[in-house]
């Protein structure tokens, strides 16, 4: 029996998630009392929490209504120090202003989700236990993985396995998944890890052969990148000056869009093989504050596998614009 959940949820597991870098995003967001910070991804609460004891207030955002419940729970003692907040965080301009919030001195992502969405088998991301095929962060919004690989072309899983999943039996596995729905639709996590399994032909090795697949799925119906491009876009301009912006990514493709888009915003100029000449970057508001991403310690991986992909990178906003 798993532990039993704080809010009282009969049947579900105890909330829980370790956050990753905690010690390296305290250093690089240096939260202190008379600051206003942005967790964009409060999930179990982990990093907010740090962040209310070194005297910071904290505006948490999450899309998945149980990690609120926990958070809000989580942080009670901190009063009106802590406010939470339902909405993706692609859509954080709106949900700050309805609720008067301005500028913020500091703005945390943690990309991903939770060791409790993981390993909940009512919430159909993993497949170590049987549950419904949804993997939606957000199960009011968007469509399930079941409807996904149910009703996807062979091409579109086929591109989704490849590109999220990095998968390079991405073909192999689209014309399996659908020659099987084409008997019965799909609908629970072991079906499909065992459709998976059985074309790869083997279940050995370090890592389950759907590992890849149920990760390609999560990216794709919760649109991750596509969510991760917008708050990028818009984070700079919604830090005071000085203030600063703080992103942990788990995978290659997002950490590729999160470098690319930091250094754009802090190029003050722009130059292109066609142009006579480099041009001021309109968009220059950034100084980085990471050249290079920072991963975990070996001792912070043995202690949490799962931070093992980790990646942090951060950068400050100019409290001035920089002459050309
Ligand atoms: C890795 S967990 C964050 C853990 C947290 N930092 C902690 O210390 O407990 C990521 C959380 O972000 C949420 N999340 C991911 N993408 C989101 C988005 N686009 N908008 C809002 N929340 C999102 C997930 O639901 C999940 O709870």
């Amino acid at each position: 029996m798993p532990p039993s959940d704080p809010l009282g949820t009969p049947g579900r597991r105890a909330f829980h998630h370790q956050p990753v870098l905690l010690r390296e995003v305290m250093e690089l967001l240096a939260p202190a009392s008379g600051q206003l910070i942005l967790d964009g991804t409060l999930g179990g609460g982990g990093h907010s929490e740090a962040m209310l004891r070194a005297g910071a207030r904290v505006v948490g955002l999450d899309q998945d209504e149980e990690a609120l419940a926990h958070a809000m729970q989580r942080l009670r003692e901190f009063g009106d120090q802590f406010c939470a907040m339902h909405g993706n965080f692609r859509d954080f301009p709106r949900i700050l202003s309805e609720s008067g919030v301005g500028p913020v001195d500091a703005i945390l992502l943690d990309l991903g989700v939770s060791s409790y969405q993981l390993d909940e088998p009512t919430r159909g991301f993993s497949f170590q236990k049987d549950g419904p095929l949804d993997a939606r962060m957000n199960p009011r919004v968007g469509v399930s993985a079941a409807d996904l690989v149910n009703t996807a072309s062979a091409e579109e899983l086929e591109r989704i396995f490849r590109e999220y999943g990095e998968e390079p039996r991405a073909h192999r596995y689209a014309q399996a998944v659908v020659k099987e729905r084409n008997q019965q639709p799909i609908h629970t996590t072991l079906r499909l890890a065992s459709i998976i399994e059985k074309c790869a032909g083997h279940s050995g090795g370090k890592r389950h052969p759907a590992t890849r697949v149920f990760q390609a799925l999560r990216m794709a119906v919760n649109d991750e990148m596509g969510a991760l491009a917008d708050v990028l876009r818009m984070a700079p301009k919604y830090l005071k000056p000085g203030g600063r912006l703080a992103i942990i990514t788990f995978h290659s493709l997002e950490d590729r869009l999160v470098k690319q888009t930091l250094r754009h915003f802090s190029q003050p100029l722009l130059d292109r093989p066609e142009w006579p000449e480099p041009r001021p970057n309109p968009d220059f508001q950034l100084r980085l504050l990471t050249r290079r991403s920072i991963a975990p310690s070996e001792e912070e991986v043995r202690h949490n596998p799962r931070s093992r992909s980790a990646r942090l990178r951060g950068a400050e906003r100019l409290t001035s614009h920089v002459p050309y």
